[in-house]
């Protein structure tokens, strides 16, 4: 039977072997997912013995999507872009890298009916949760796609990496700080799409001042949180505000279905429902 894995430290509350487990029954497949944990500093020794005794493919999460683009032998351009690989699969005895983080994203907005296209867009945070979704964002072609953080540093060198691929779409792609966004004048308009991609919701903290918030939410934007299973501060601030929200239960179930049609094959892609396997998780 094939064998794949998530890699994770921790990771006993990973929900991707339960996703991966409906995907197989869904499209009348045999294989295995389980979870690895492997201590810190020993990603590469752990994932090579994966591989050596038969493994197929391995998810990878916190802390280790660094060390598995450092691993991949080969890696998509997609997950050069986003400079962190969630997504491994073996051929031929080599490693292929692949990030399907920022595909899983747009593939759970678009499902929720959002537009993209024309939208403008606001990305709190400028670390690698941003990173990996900037590049399938754009390619949505949105009017104007807007990052903010605390400080400029992170959020320059992104613009910076982005810049070339933003000119070639036609988008607007601009940085500015979370402190900016208390000043409307700053900001032309309220925005669309609000999409938190900061820490600070998994320490019940908004990254924006409510002043922040009223400048940036209207009953018309939509409000997404990467994180799951909560009702965010930041999802709070846009409810009072008549904003639609999200949290990222959709976007884990949306990657976890890319890397499932990356190992078992695009044919399937009729066969499974993730928005089916959402429904049940929810
Ligand atoms: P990840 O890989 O999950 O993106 P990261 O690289 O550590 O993690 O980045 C975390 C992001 O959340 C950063 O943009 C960070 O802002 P700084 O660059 O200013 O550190 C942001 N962040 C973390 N906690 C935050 C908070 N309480 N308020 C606002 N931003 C926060």
């Amino acid at each position: 039977m094939d064998v794949y894995a998530v890699a994770g430290n921790p990771i006993s509350h990973s929900k991707s072997p339960a996703i991966h487990k409906r995907f197989a029954e869904q499209s009348n497949q045999k294989m295995y997912y389980g979870r690895l944990q492997p201590e810190l500093g020993e990603f590469k020794t752990a994932a090579q013995a994966f591989f050596s005794a038969g493994g197929k493919g391995m998810n990878v999460t916190v802390p280790f999507k660094l060390d598995a683009q450092a691993l991949a032998d080969v890696l998509t351009p997609r997950a050069q872009l986003a400079g962190a690989v969630n997504t491994l699969r073996i051929e031929d005895g080599k490693i292929f890298g692949d990030n399907t983080d920022g595909a899983g994203l747009v593939r759970d907005l678009l499902a929720q009916g959002l537009q993209i296209q024309g939208s403008r867009i606001l990305l709190l945070g400028a670390g690698g949760a941003s990173r990996g979704v900037l590049g399938p964002l754009l390619e949505q072609s949105p009017q104007k796609l807007i990052i903010a953080n605390r400080s400029n540093a992170k959020t320059d060198e992104l613009v910076r990496l982005f810049s070339d691929l933003a000119v070639s779409l036609d988008v607007v792609l601009q940085a500015v700080t979370l402190g900016d966004l208390e000043d409307a004048s700053k900001i032309a308009s309220p925005f669309d799409l609000i999409i938190n991609a900061t820490a600070a919701g998994l320490s019940n903290e908004s990254p924006i001042s409510d002043t922040a918030a009223s400048n940036i939410f209207t009953p018309q934007s939509f409000a997404y949180d990467m994180v799951y299973g909560k009702v965010t501060t930041l999802m709070q601030q846009a409810l009072h505000r008549g904003a639609r929200v999200s949290d990222g239960l959709g976007m884990l179930v949306e990657q976890a279905a890319d890397a499932f049609l990356i190992w078992r094959g695009v044919q399937f892609s009729d066969a499974i429902d993730s928005r089916a396997v959402l429904a049940e998780l929810r």
